[in-house]
């Protein structure tokens, strides 16, 4: 079948592969192509055994794998034959030198740049899918136009909003498709470009055309906000803690506010994820680069916050528990840092572990998606700590359970059975607030949720 164009999309991750799925099986005149330079993600991407979960994305894989989406390790082949390039390698923190521990590290962004140009004979659209520092495309833009070929690049920033755990579901119906482009005849016909691919399914009143840079600013801000209601109402659950004032009671209150609105306001034990942390410590960077120093210090409480929740939940779990737990065995129910998901990248359970473990706690991890990501996430830890995917195992024998994923099947679990197979007084921490509260404290637990009174028997 002869395809209307070739799209192709450098970087396999948990963007690269569920967008271009949902673009493959939504567009079938466009042959998408996915590669990637990690040969076991491409052949798991081949098998249906993918390399993330995420609820629907195998289907969508197979309806359009083989027809017109493919994945393979040959990125000059895919280079070449591509008209439209999406880049959705990894941004992480940067690790060393100037700006570390907050810049944005741009070594595989300027390297897909300079390998994009090294296999191009005639112009292509290349799209930012990655998450970027503002002014990215600039450098994008010179370093591709900066050849004596005579061949010209087009960039376009086109951010990823999805979220983990519901990837599919917001890639099929999102809010908004974001396209920024430059404002010259070429950028707009770019931009018109991509926004045919989305107009496909997407309706055009929510595909949004603006320059480069507000595109690129946009998507650090949405994910700068979104964290930010989550330390705020972090901040208030400790508040809570200590005045009886309930922090659900409190989140339904303000959230039935048109203005406030009702979502992201549930208190947990901190936000996770490869994102939130990594886009707030980079636009922090950034705004010291301007020197905005009290912008930057704005958006790096909403961090610090983040981590101070995590640091009291321990705490909370080490008081509690009579101010020991070396040798006491705790189950943590969940290491993914959100439910729906096996990514724990930044996901709270790392940071409370590693806690319990320098508090010498035994630790006994269990999840339904991420234990393989757990095991390697704790390979360098020392500690007693180990890995048990049946909850009811996990908390046998446990001093504690403290519930750190929201999955949905641990509120449907069997907590008479559990309790009784826990060592007494049994103590349930909820970092999510998942559970029924006021039945488990009749059971006999003793509990402690996030922005709540304990609820306890001595
Ligand atoms: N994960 C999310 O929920 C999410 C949501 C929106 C935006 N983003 C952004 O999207 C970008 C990608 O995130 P991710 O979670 O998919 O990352 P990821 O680490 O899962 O995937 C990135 C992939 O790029 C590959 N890669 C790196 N350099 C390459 C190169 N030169 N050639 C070919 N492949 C290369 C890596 O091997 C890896 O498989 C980041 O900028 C992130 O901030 C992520």
């Amino acid at each position: 079948m002869a395809f209307s164009q070739d799209i192709l999309c450098i970087g396999a991750g948990y963007v690269g592969g569920p967008t271009m799925a949902v673009i493959a099986d939504k567009c079938p005149d466009l042959k998408v192509t996915v590669v990637d330079i990690n040969p076991a993600r491409i052949a798991a991407w081949n098998s249906d055994d993918l390399p993330i979960y995420e609820p629907g994305l195998l289907d969508v894989v197979r309806r359009a794998r083989g027809r017109n989406l493919f994945f393979t390790t040959d990125v000059p082949t895919g280079i070449r034959a591509a008209d439209v390039i999406f880049v959705s390698v990894n941004t992480p923190t940067k690790t060393f030198g100037e700006g570390a521990g907050r810049a944005a590290d741009l070594q595989y962004w300027e390297k897909t740049a300079r390998e994009i140009l090294a296999n191009s004979d005639r112009p292509k659209i290349v799209v930012e899918k990655s998450t970027l520092p503002v002014r990215t495309a600039e450098a994008m833009r010179r370093i591709l136009n900066s050849n004596d070929r005579g061949l010209r690049f087009d960039v376009v920033s086109n951010p990823e909003f999805l979220a983990e755990g519901t990837a599919i579901a917001d890639l099929e119906s999102p809010d908004r498709v974001l396209i920024g482009g430059e404002e010259t005849a070429d950028g707009r016909r770019a931009r018109r470009v991509i926004a045919d691919i989305y107009a496909t399914w997407v309706s055009r009143d929510r595909i949004i055309e603006s320059n480069l840079w507000s595109a690129e600013l946009s998507k650090l801000t949405a994910n700068a906000f979104l964290a930010q209601r989550i330390s705020s109402i972090n901040s208030i659950s400790a508040l809570c803690e200590k005045t009886e004032a309930d922090i659900d009671e409190v989140a339904y209150a303000i959230g039935t506010d048109s203005r406030i609105g009702p979502r992201f306001l549930k208190a947990s034990v901190g936000f996770g994820g490869s994102c939130f942390k990594k886009d707030i410590l980079n636009l922090v960077y950034i705004c010291e680069h301007y020197g905005l120093h009290e912008v930057a210090r704005y958006w790096e409480a909403v961090v610090k916050m983040n981590e101070w929740q995590q640091t009291r939940f321990v705490r909370t779990m080490v008081s509690a528990m009579f101010n020991t737990v070396a040798g006491k065995r705790i189950a943590l129910f969940g290491f993914a840092f959100k439910a729906d998901t096996g990514d724990t990248r930044e996901s709270a359970a790392i940071q409370v572990t590693r806690q319990l473990l320098e508090e010498h706690a035994s630790v006994v991890i269990t999840d339904p998606k991420a234990l393989d990501n757990a095991r390697r996430d704790l390979e360098h830890v020392t500690g007693d700590v180990s890995f048990e995917a049946d909850p009811y195992v996990a908390a046998a024998g446990a001093h504690a359970v403290a519930v750190l994923t929201e999955w949905r099947e641990y509120r449907d679990l069997d907590f008479r059975r559990i309790l009784d197979s826990m060592v007494k007084p049994a103590f349930l921490f909820d970092g999510r607030n998942i559970l029924d509260h006021d039945a488990l404290f009749e059971m006999g637990f003793n509990v402690f949720a996030i922005g709540k009174s304990p609820r306890l028997h001595f």
